[in-house]
């Protein structure tokens, strides 16, 4: 079985980007046939950026409400939290140790926070925590414990995948070439290509991080007045419009059919205006977030319930294939065994 692997950090409330760059496809592979779907709530990740415990907990019950929600189904999925899976952390430890460190020095979120530090005339690493440094050797043991063969993220997350692959294979090359054995398989990213990187309301990069995020499941109104507050340029109707160029085209294009978008290129050609582009947008969005918004907030209402599957979840995936790894793993590199 093919096995397929994706998390979404709990630092805030998840947005369009999150679920048509992971939480839409994730839960469309999974239900393929021959496929064995892992798919968690990274709050262990969290701790690098939010240090405000309440929020990290309103996050993860958010988040497990979203892939719920969207379809995702606990009885055919593995469905856990991170933290709840302390083997994960183990690996960390393990991987940090055959990780290089000049791998490190290049990961793109560690890179953007020195940069900016140097254009503030600051030390390369002031205020820079070392887990921001680790984060992607972290996320390697997410992916390398399971298996993961496939792990649909947007394109932020590529360099991160291909980081999981180098730890991977030299893990494999100094404890499983001796012993005749591949201790892991290399994952590859999956990326959905017409939505690789969704816009936000101000044309960067949909982040938490720039405070420029449609939330998924904001009340319709809400949703509204952020589609009518994208930033477009300044043509007015019956001028022609750049698709290409156009936050509010792409965002159309992720929730889209193909021939919805190819006619809406057209409607651009034509020169519709900036209200009706909008406003159609708003609507496609909103019939297809609709009916999950409907299921979020019942479940939202309900947090004991969504507790007691998240726990239930990491129990049976720690016996089912965390701790046989890891008893495997400690074997290789010298290390007790603990049963
Ligand atoms: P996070 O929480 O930043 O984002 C979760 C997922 O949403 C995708 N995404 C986007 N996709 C398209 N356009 C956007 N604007 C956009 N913003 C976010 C991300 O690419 C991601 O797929 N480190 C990860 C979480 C993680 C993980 C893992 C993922 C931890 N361990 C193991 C996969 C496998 C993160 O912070 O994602």
């Amino acid at each position: 079985k093919t096995r397929i692997l994706t998390g979404i950090t709990t630092s805030g409330t998840p947005h369009l980007g999150n679920y048509v760059g992971a939480v839409r496809p994730a839960v469309a592979a999974s239900k393929a046939p021959d496929v064995e779907s892992f798919y968690f709530l990274a709050d262990l990740h969290a701790l690098i950026k939010v240090q405000d415990p309440a929020r990290v907990q309103r996050s993860t019950l958010e988040i497990a409400a979203t892939w719920l929600a969207c379809g995702l189904d606990p009885g055919q999925v593995w469905f856990y939290r991170q933290s709840d899976v302390p083997e994960i952390t183990e690996l960390t430890w393990m991987l940090t140790c055959v990780a290089g460190k000049g791998i490190l020095n290049r990961a793109h979120a560690y890179k953007a926070a020195v940069d900016r530090n140097r254009a503030d005339g600051e030390d390369d690493d002031a205020g820079i925590n070392a887990g921001l440094f680790m984060y992607p050797v972290l996320m390697s043991a997410d992916i390398l414990l399971f298996n993961a063969d496939k792990v649909p993220v947007g394109r932020d997350q590529v360099q991160h995948i291909e980081m999981a692959r180098d730890f991977g294979q030299r893990f494999n090359h100094l404890y499983g070439e001796p012993a005749g054995k591949q201790y892991f398989r290399l994952p590859e990213a999956a990326i959905e290509e017409n939505v690789a990187t969704l816009p936000g309301l101000d044309g960067r990069k949909m982040s938490k991080s720039y405070d420029n995020t449609i939330p998924l499941f904001a009340p319709r109104a809400t949703l509204r007045k952020l589609i009518a507050s994208i930033v477009t340029d300044s043509r007015a109707p019956g001028e022609p419009k750049d698709a290409d160029d156009s936050n509010v085209f792409q965002l159309y294009q992720a929730f889209a059919s193909a021939d919805e978008t190819a006619a809406m290129r057209r409607e651009f050609e034509q020169g519709i205006g900036w209200g009706d582009a909008k406003q159609r947008l708003f609507e496609r969005i909103d019939s297809e977030v609709a009916p999950l918004r409907e299921r979020y907030e019942t479940l939202m209402a309900e947090p004991q319930k969504i507790e007691r599957l998240l726990r239930d979840g990491a129990q049976r995936l720690r016996e089912a294939h965390a701790q046989p790894l890891l008893r495997e793993l400690r074997a290789a590199v010298g290390l007790r065994d603990l049963s």
